[in-house]
Formats: C-alpha cells, structure tokens, sequence
C-alpha cells in the first residue's frame, strides 16, 4: 500500500520504519531539515533501541521528503504523526494537527480516495475538526475531493517502540467510513495475522496472541489514548501514595506490589514504587485530559490527584536528602540518571530535572551522569542555569561518585544494576544512597557501607 505519513517524531519514524519493513511503499514528510538531514543520511535522529538497524534494512524503500506534494498524491493512506504540545493551560495544541491536514487536503486529486488518518494524541473532536478542515481546503480548490478521515491511537512505548509495533495488544480504529476501516484493516494485516518473518532484533513473543483490531467511533477511539494514559499514570501514582504510607508504618511496597499485583484484576504491571512518571506523554496527556474536562466544567478528582502524587515524589526524595544532610548548601550530590527512563535520551518532564534545579537552588554541587542524556539534559538545564560551575556532567560513575556526600540514582538504566557498590562507597565522603528506583537491594547496599533508603521500603 502506498502511504505517507506526515512528522518524523518518535512515533512517525516508528511507523515508518516498522509499515516499510512490512513491505509497505513509506514516504515520510518533514519539515525539520537537520532531521531530514540526518534520514537522508541514513542515521535516525531519535534513539529508540533497534531503530537504526530497521532503518538500514529499509533503506532501499523508504523515502523521506519536505514535500506534501511529493509524498501525499499517490499514496493511499495518509498518517498524521505531528507533535501536540501542551499550551500554557495545558491543554493539547492541535495546530499541527489542523496544519497537516490542510496542507494534505492542498495536494490531494479530485478523482482519488484517500484515508486521512490520525496518529497524533488529540484532544476528543479533533477528528471531527479535521473533517471540516479538509472540507474547507476542498470547496476552496472549487473540487468535491474524497477523503475518509479516521482515529488510529498510538500506544508506542519509548525504548520499547518496536516491540510495541510488531506486537501490539490491540490496534484501535476510530472511523465512521467502513471504506477507512477497510483500508487500515489491509495496512495492519501482516500485523494482525502475524504474517511477516520477524526482524533479529526483534523475535515474536512465545506467548504472544493475535492483537484485535478494536473498531469504535472516532471520539471514542481518541478518548481511548487519554484514558489508557491516564490510568497507567495512576496506577504507579497509587502504588507511589501507597510506599509513603509504608515509610510511616515500616511496610515495604515492593512486598506490597508483589503481593497486589498477584491479584489477576490489579497485574503486576505498573506497580513499581519509585520517582514517579515524567516523558512526553504522561504529564502532558493527564493535563489535556483535565483541560477537555475544564471545557465541560466536568471534574476529574483522582486524575488531579495522580499529578499531585506524582509529583510529590520529586520534592520527596529532595527532603530525603535533607533529612539525612541536614543542609544542601555546600553538599555535593551525585545523580545516576537523567532520561525520564531507560533506553531513550528523551529528558522532556524528566524528574531528574526538577531534582537537580531544586539541589542547586538550595546551594549543593550536583555531579550527574547518564548512560546517553548528558547533552540533552546540559542544554535543557543550561536554559535555565548558569551556575555550571555547581553542576558537572561526569561520563563515569566511579569518578562522579568521588568525594560526593550522597548519591541519587533517578533512572534505573541497566549498567546501574551492576555497579560495584562497595567501590562507590569507598570514593564518596559520606556514603549515603537514596534509590529513587527501588533497584537496590536495601541489604546489599548495606553490606557494602550505605546509609541506604530506598521508595517506601522500611
Ligand atoms: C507511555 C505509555 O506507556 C504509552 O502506551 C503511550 O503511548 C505513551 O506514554 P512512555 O511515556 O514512553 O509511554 O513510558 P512508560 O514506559 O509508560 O513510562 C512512563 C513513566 O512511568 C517513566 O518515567 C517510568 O519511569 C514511570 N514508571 C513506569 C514508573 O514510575 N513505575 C512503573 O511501574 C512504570
């Protein structure tokens, strides 16, 4: 199938890659040169574990453009994939949503059928006001046109976003066109039957089961993205309130997630005690979903009260360090950690940030390291900083924990596992760990001559 989708983001470039090595004829449009730059290059200008290597494979088919009118004509399917950023009330700006569609409605032929999908997690009615803005672009061009415009969410996990598009749970349509329904049926069939030979990388699951396609409205087929989001930020913002609680009674909550989430109606998944959601989608879509609900005057309680938890933990593990130091002024605080999570150099709302901005404006030293988001979070936090002669980015954990009078490990990437904790404790001046992940055993940690405290755990 001929297809072009519009913004080469985390989720087009997945998209892209994944439906071209599905055999699919992929044009990708971007307006970003230094991006399309690098794709003309080969390289891919997102770090998604296994990207650079699908990218390579498909190579030889994929196309990336600055040009609507090159991609979109022949294709028969359209993806918008374009960012909604939050305005300043929160709520979710779909101007490029909108932009896409009318520059795509530019460019279409009178005589064809074109699906007009949207990928991009929008605010319930965008779909509806696609609708109208492709109409609008059509009796402005004096043609009638022929588009069906449909809701396809996207559920794409950073650092897992190929495993997610191979294997997905379910693929979502919101579509009152049977016509598009038909046409996103054909796109994902190889990913509905499984009928494609799996990439190295990326192996089928033994357990895995066909996905369903979900077909639904297309309002509700939006509000399925935002509620799917929400629900997980709450879940880890409950088991977050929850190891407060443990702290004050000398429970721990990974006994408790183990012991809940064995409950087939909890699942274990998302149970993980820790610093608390940030990335680009949690804090951003909980926002947007208030900010639809504030439209109705509708009130959403326990979705306020996960961003509140959420991010509670933050000034939490700050007042830990207090408590333990007594003063941040003249302490230097080593961070293990910037990425909002594992596997990716995103920093977007990571709770690293607001850490370190908090150490610093209490007067301490910060020295931080991570695997990958060193220059993301040096140009997020210079913007806001010039005190770099308080804050060191260190490329080696040994060295950043030299001299340092508590570590943070933020971020729970993988070589953090395997540091030898006993050579870390030995560099510091005072050996004091506050495990922001619950990684650590709190045991081991002491055996190796911690002042260990972990997220809920006595
Ligand atoms: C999320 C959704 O998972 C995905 O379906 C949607 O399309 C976009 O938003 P993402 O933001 O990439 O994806 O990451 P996710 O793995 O869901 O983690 C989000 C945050 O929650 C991270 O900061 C992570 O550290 C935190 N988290 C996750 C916890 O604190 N505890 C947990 O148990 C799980």
């Amino acid at each position: 199938m001929k297809i072009a989708i519009i913004g080469t983001g985390y989720v087009g470039l997945t998209t892209a890659v994944v439906l071209s090595y599905l055999n699919h004829d992929v044009a990708a449009v971007d307006k970003d040169e230094s991006k399309l730059t690098l794709l003309h290059e080969g390289k891919s200008p997102i770090h998604e574990p296994g990207i650079q290597n699908l990218l390579e494979e498909v190579w030889h088919t994929i196309r990336f453009t600055p040009s609507m009118a090159e991609a979109v004509p022949d294709a028969e399917l359209i993806l918008i994939a374009v960012g909604t950023p939050p305005k300043k009330n929160g709520e979710a700006d779909t101007r490029h949503v909108e932009q896409a569609a009318r520059e795509v409605a530019q460019v279409c032929l009178p005589d064809r059928h074109y699906t007009l999908v949207v990928k991009s997690t929008v605010p319930i009615g965008t779909n509806q006001r696609v609708v109208e803005v492709v109409e609008e672009v059509f009796s402005g061009r004096g043609i009638r046109g022929n588009v069906s415009v449909a809701s396809n969410p996207e559920f794409l996990q950073e650092g897992l976003a190929l495993q997610g598009a191979f294997y997905p749970d379910r693929i979502v349509v919101g579509a009152n066109s049977d016509k598009a329904i038909d046409t996103l049926r054909r796109l994902y069939q190889p990913i509905l039957e499984q009928t494609f030979d799996p990439p190295s990388e990326f192996p089928r699951p033994s357990a895995y089961h066909l996905p369903p396609l979900m077909t639904t409205d297309p309002n509700s087929a939006e509000m399925i993205k935002y509620a799917a989001n929400t629900f997980l930020a709450l879940k880890i913002s409950f088991i977050n309130e929850i190891a407060g609680l443990c702290e004050e009674v000398d429970a721990d909550v990974t006994e408790v997630a183990r012991g809940i989430g064995l409950d087939a109606r909890i699942g274990h998944l998302f149970l993980r005690a820790g610093l608390g959601w940030g990335g680009s989608c949690y804090p951003k879509d909980t926002a947007a979903l208030l900010g639809v609900a504030a439209q109705s005057g509708y009130k959403m309680p326990i979705t306020e009260a996960a961003r509140t938890v959420n991010f509670r933990q933050r000034e939490r593990i700050v007042e830990k360090l207090r408590s333990v130091l007594h003063t941040l002024e003249g302490k230097t605080i080593g961070i293990f950690g910037l990425a909002f999570k594992p596997n990716t150099d995103d920093i977007r709302e990571a709770p690293s940030l607001d850490i370190i901005r908090e150490l610093l404006a209490e007067g301490a030293i910060v020295r931080a390291h991570d695997p990958i988001a060193i220059p993301n979070a040096r140009r997020a936090l210079n913007e806001t900083h010039e005190i770099d002669n308080r804050l060191h980015f260190i490329e080696d954990a040994y060295e950043l924990a030299y001299d340092t009078d508590a570590l943070v490990l933020v971020t729970e990437w993988e070589p953090y596992h395997k540091l030898e904790l006993r050579r870390l404790a030995k560099q510091m001046k005072t050996a004091i760990l506050i495990d922001g992940r619950n990684v650590y055993s709190p045991e081991e940690a002491r055996t190796a001559g911690f002042h260990y405290i972990g997220v809920g755990r006595a």
